[in-house]
Formats: structure tokens, sequence, C-alpha cells
């Protein structure tokens, strides 16, 4: 028997996923990161971490299950896509990463995107949260750092030079950066140069079923490994998450509710359409493409509550039981770090309106989910004005551990939201996908079917209406809050 990695760096962990040949789940392991806000919109963490949680979950996988790392082939990454890994040229990280979600580029990006080769050649707005404009930051308020960048890396590839010593990305993950031709699966020069940047900065581009490397020999000896094991391409956390619940034709899509909340819709061919602020990127498959809308605080939104409340996001969802009430009188924008899909408006923040004595915490609970629910429609909105209409969907993502959530998502989007069996099929088990269609040349389209579905939530027929009112006051709230952020 044979056995594949996927190693997934989120923002808030990093999950390793060994499956075997059959794609059986053997194990899993996982260890908790921090993110360090030293601003408001600002969002970094120490590169030097991820490998640290790299290491523990190897070593924790490794106390369990050496027989298999002993027959391990092939790793697929994953990870938190957008971010900056600034490298000197001798591999030194030269300040902390700046994330998907720091929004302190927003003029930088605002620049950027005034420049109308950026829409042409990417497809996409370029938000504050892509890579090109943290360079322009960093260009602008660190220029010491700027002038001894050698190399500019996405998280999950940074763990691959860490991995194999390889310089490497592949399209999924470069199309968030701003600096890709999407259409051609290349590097654009002229958007380099825009940010005073040429290719020698960039690793060299795979596909994510590609092989990009192999492991180091040490670190093949430190956990038992055989040599030459495979490193695949892998993908942004989103494209593997793809892989995983196996969104890779046109026509299928998945809403995950992860830390960010985004809305995936697999398409046949590169479809831009940047005035409706949906992301237009590549596939981790070749010749595949994908639309997305993101919101930027999904489960982040609970747990930001959570935090605030001393609460278990877990707990405070249960207090809601099952059954969809109607909608709280206590509306919740989710713009905890502003919004991507549909505002692209780094300003905005989050609030309560419509609190009065009575409110309790679980009502509070409740204007949360709903608060997410309503900005899923919006992206939901934002695909459909991009040509992309939801006729049902597949949840993934911690908080579709929450039936009420469920309920409340397929209630306000009014479509069918189906739920995949017991099982684990996040981006950390379509990486590992990756790495076995990379180790073995599998056919990917084999490899990446879709589970079975144990559950279709309805929309709840009664409350639609309801839903609908309080969908149209939740969108007046942002139109009314805007001018005072
Ligand atoms: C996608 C995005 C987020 C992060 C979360 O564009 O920014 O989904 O990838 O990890």
């Amino acid at each position: 028997m044979a056995f594949y990695l996927g190693l997934d760096l989120g923002t808030s962990g990093l999950k390793a996923l060994l499956i075997d040949e059959k794609q059986k789940i053997i194990a899993s392991a996982h260890a908790p990161l921090h993110v360090s806000r030293l601003q408001d919109g600002w969002s970094e963490q120490d590169p030097q971490e991820w490998i640290k949680v790299a290491e523990q979950v190897l070593d924790s996988l490794k106390s369990d299950h050496s027989a298999a790392l002993g027959r391990l082939r092939g790793i697929g990454l994953s990870g938190q896509m957008h971010g900056a890994v600034l490298l000197d040229a001798e591999d030194r990280i030269l300040r902390p990463a700046i994330l998907w979600n720091d929004t302190r580029s927003h003029k930088q990006a605002a620049a950027l995107d005034a420049d109308p080769q950026f829409h042409k050649l990417t497809g996409n707005i370029v938000f504050p949260g892509f890579t090109a404009p943290k360079l322009l930051w960093v260009k602008e308020n660190e220029p010491e750092t700027f002038s001894r960048i050698k190399k500019i890396l996405l998280p999950k590839d940074y763990l691959r030079l860490w991995l194999s010593g390889e310089y490497a990305s592949e399209m999924s993950d470069a199309s968030g950066t701003a600096w890709l031709d999407v259409a051609q699966r290349k590097w654009s020069p002229a958007l380099l140069a825009a940010t005073d940047l040429d290719q020698s900065h960039m690793p060299r581009l795979t596909e994510g079923t590609d092989i990009s490397g192999t492991m180091r020999k040490d670190l093949c000896a430190r956990w038992g490994m055989p040599a030459n094991i495979a490193v695949a391409g892998g993908a942004g956390d989103n494209a593997a998450s793809a892989c995983g619940i196996g969104t890779i034709k046109a026509g299928e899509a998945f809403a995950s509710l992860g830390t960010s909340g985004v809305i995936f819709a697999a398409n046949n061919r590169f479809l831009p359409r940047p005035d409706s602020a949906v992301h237009a990127f590549c596939h981790a498959l070749p010749r595949t493409w994908h639309q997305m809308g993101v919101i930027l605080s999904a489960t982040d939104a609970l747990n930001w509550y959570s935090s605030i409340t001393g609460h278990e996001a877990a707990a405070l969802t249960q207090e809601l039981g099952d059954i969809l009430r109607a909608p709280s009188p206590v509306r919740f924008l989710p713009y905890l770090s502003g919004e991507r899909t549909p505002y692209n408006d780094s300003r905005i923040r989050g609030s309560f309106t419509g609190l009065s004595h009575y409110d309790s915490r679980a009502t509070l609970t409740q204007s949360v989910l709903e608060g997410v629910a309503f900005a899923f429609r919006d992206n939901a909105e934002a695909l459909a004005k991009a040509g992309t209409k939801l006729d049902n969907i597949t949840a993934i993502g911690g908080g579709s551990r929450s039936a009420y959530w469920l309920k409340a998502l397929a209630t306000a989007l009014n479509i069918p939201v189906h739920l995949p069996a017991d099982g684990d099929f996040g981006a950390a088990f379509g990486a590992a996908r990756l790495g076995l269609i990379a180790a073995e040349n599998s056919d990917p389209v084999t490899i990446c079917k879709p589970p079975q579905i144990i559950r279709t939530i309805e929309p709840d027929k009664q409350l639609l209406a309801a839903y609908e009112s309080a969908y149209h006051q939740y969108k007046a709230l942002y139109q009314a809050l805007r001018p005072l952020a």
C-alpha cells in the first residue's frame, strides 16, 4: 500500500492529512497558529512559525503512523492565499508575512487597479489583500527591506522551499498575486514591472498536478520517509478544497464556511468579470479555471463573537437549537476586516444595529450567523452577475458543522445546500489528492470525485419572505454606514 500526505497551511492552524492509495483517510494532525494584528487592518504571521507547526504535525504523525510514512510517495501543499513572504539572497525572511486579510495596502491597491493592464491581464480587481499591492506598500514604507528582496513566495510555497529546496508555485495561488496573466497561465513582465519587480523575484510556475520537486533527503530521514517523494504543485486553499470536494467541472460549486467565506464555481474557461468583484482564477488542474466570491470574515466573525462572550463557538450555536427562527431584529454586518466581494471596501467595519434591552447573547449569535449568510447571498448575486447562477451548493468548512447556520444559508440563498458524508473533504484532503495525482501521474478527474451527499438542507419556505426582507435591510445598512467608515 502507498500513502500520500496533504499539508494545508491555514490562517488559524496547519493541518496534515494522510491518505492511502484508495484515498482512505488514515490519520490527521493539527497545530494552531496565531495572527498578529499590530494595527487595525494589519494581519501578519512569522513564516518560521509555519515550519515549526509543520514539524510538530509531522512528529505527531510519525509517532502513530511511522509505517505509513515509510511508504509515502507524494505530498501536496495547500495554503492561505495571497500572503507575501519576502526573502533575501540567503533565503532569510526579511519581515513578517503580510496575510490575505491585511488591508493596509488599500491605497496602493487602488493605484494599481486604476492601471487598465491589471484588469486586462489578471481579469480581477487588484484587492488590497492580493500580493502585488502589499509589495508596493513595502516599497513605499520600508524601502530598505524592499531593496533587499530577492524572492517573493506565497505561504505554502515557503513551506515548499523548506520541504524541497525549490522556488516554485502553481497557477491557482499565483492567480491571487495580481502578477499572473491568468488566461495564459504565466507571470506577466508588465504587471511585475508596475511594482518595480521582474521574473527573477518570482518562483517558477507548475500546474497543481505536476511534480514541483522532491522532498529533501535530511527531512525524509528525520521522519523515516523513503527517498524521491514527489512534492506536487498543490493549490491555494480554495482550489485545494475544490479538489477535495470534487468541484472541478463547469456547473459545480461549493460554499466554504472557513475563517473566510467563499463561494467557488468551477469553469472550463477563463471567465473574468472584475466589475462584479468576483475573482476569476486558474484552477489547480490544467486548462481549468474558476470563479469565486470571497467574504473576509465567516467563522472568523463567530470566533470574534466567541472571544467577546467567552463562550466556545460550538456552545454559542448549540444555544440556538436546530430549528431556524425568524430573522433576529438585530442586524450584524460581518466586515471586521473590511470586505472583498461584492464591495472591495477595506475601510468598512462590522456592526450590530437594532439592539434593545430584550436582546440576549443568543439573539446576537443568531444575528452573527445571519449576517454571514447574507454576505454569502451577496456573493451568490455577484456570481450571477458574472454569469454563474447557482442551483444548489455543497457546504464545507468548520461552520458547516452548525445545522442552524446551514439552514440560514439555504434560506438566505434560496437554494438547497448539500452536506457531504461524514469525512474530511477540505483543503488538506484536496492537497493529498494532488500529491497522489503528481506521484502516480493519475487522471485528475478520476481521483477528484465528489463525495456522497448525506443530507440536503432545503430553504425554509415559511421564512423565505422574512429572510428576503432582512437581506434587503442588511444591504441598505451597508449603504448607510459606508459614508461613516
Ligand atoms: C481567497 C482568500 C481566502 C484565503 C483564506 O481569495 O483570500 O479564502 O485563501 O485562507
